[in-house]
């Protein structure tokens, strides 16, 4: 599959995505989806497929922590193209133990504990909306941080096996925002606050002028350890150890 994506890349290195976004539904029909979280990228290629009326299945994984805001733009964005978004939810016991045993901010305690809850909310749901998917699309950009800007346009990805497609990996920020703007696309209106990245509520702050992209996100944590496994193979560790410590 890696010379497949390889392949894929140097393809449609010069196509424009609505025309790569055909070519893929046809090719791969029933087995590709795009993953949203109603960031400014996501809502780019949200108008892509459903102002195309792609069949192509577009989800969001609602890991019970998300902003009022973020909610809203889901609401705008199925009203607005008049489509359906589909939603998965994390395995009710394993909120409730992990919720039960160390209470609602465990994440601010230990990268463990962070991890885990990401597991829990994110990735094991992710790993759900994947089953039988070939190729799945993200609103991944390369200037986002350091361990996105070698990223290709089309990637293996070996933790789930199947074909990862970046439409919007060479948009600058900027860009996105314009064609936001001049499609009268809904994004979310936090982004007007600074939220640049947006994704769990407790987890989600705003930047400042010239801090880094993702500065906001799990903001305690070293730069280093800042990804929650959606996109980080290394930690898709799905060992749920608990531990029952509690925060002071
Ligand atoms: S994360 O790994 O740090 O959470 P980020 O917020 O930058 O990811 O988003 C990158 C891409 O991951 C999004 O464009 C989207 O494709 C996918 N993604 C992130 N969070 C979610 C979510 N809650 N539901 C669906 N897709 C998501
Ligand atoms: Fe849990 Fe925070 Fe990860 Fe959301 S971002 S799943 S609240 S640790």
């Amino acid at each position: 599959m890696k010379e497949i994506a390889l392949q894929l890349s140097q393809q449609f290195a010069q196509t424009s995505i609505e025309e790569t976004l055909t070519f893929l539904n046809k090719q791969y029909k029933g087995n590709i989806a795009f993953s949203t979280s109603f960031g400014q990228e996501d809502q780019v290629i949200s108008h892509y497929i459903f102002n195309s009326n792609l069949d192509i299945k577009v989800f969001t994984l609602d890991t019970g922590r998300l902003f009022e805001e973020t909610y809203k733009v889901f609401e705008k964005t199925i009203q607005k193209y008049n489509k359906s978004i589909i939603c998965y939810y994390p395995q009710k016991d394993l909120v409730e133990k992990m919720m039960s045993e160390k209470g609602p901010f465990s994440f601010y305690e230990s990268v463990e504990n962070r991890k885990e809850c990401c597991n829990i909310r994110k990735v094991l749901p992710l790993k759900r909306a994947l089953k039988d998917v070939k190729v799945w699309i993200t609103g991944l950009r390369a200037s986002q941080s350091d361990a996105r800007k070698d990223l290709d346009l089309f990637q293996y990805d070996e933790s789930f096996d199947l074909i990862k497609y970046n439409p919007l990996l060479y948009w600058s920020l900027e860009e996105t925002m314009e064609f936001i703007k001049n499609n009268d696309i809904p994004y979310n209106k936090l982004f007007d606050q600074g939220f640049v990245s947006i994704g769990c509520q407790p987890c989600t702050r705003a930047i400042k002028p010239g801090e880094d992209f993702r500065a906001g996100r799990w903001w305690w944590e070293d730069n280093s350890k800042k990804e929650c496994g959606l996109h980080a193979p290394e930690q898709l560790n799905t060992n749920l150890t608990i531990n029952t410590k509690k925060i002071n």
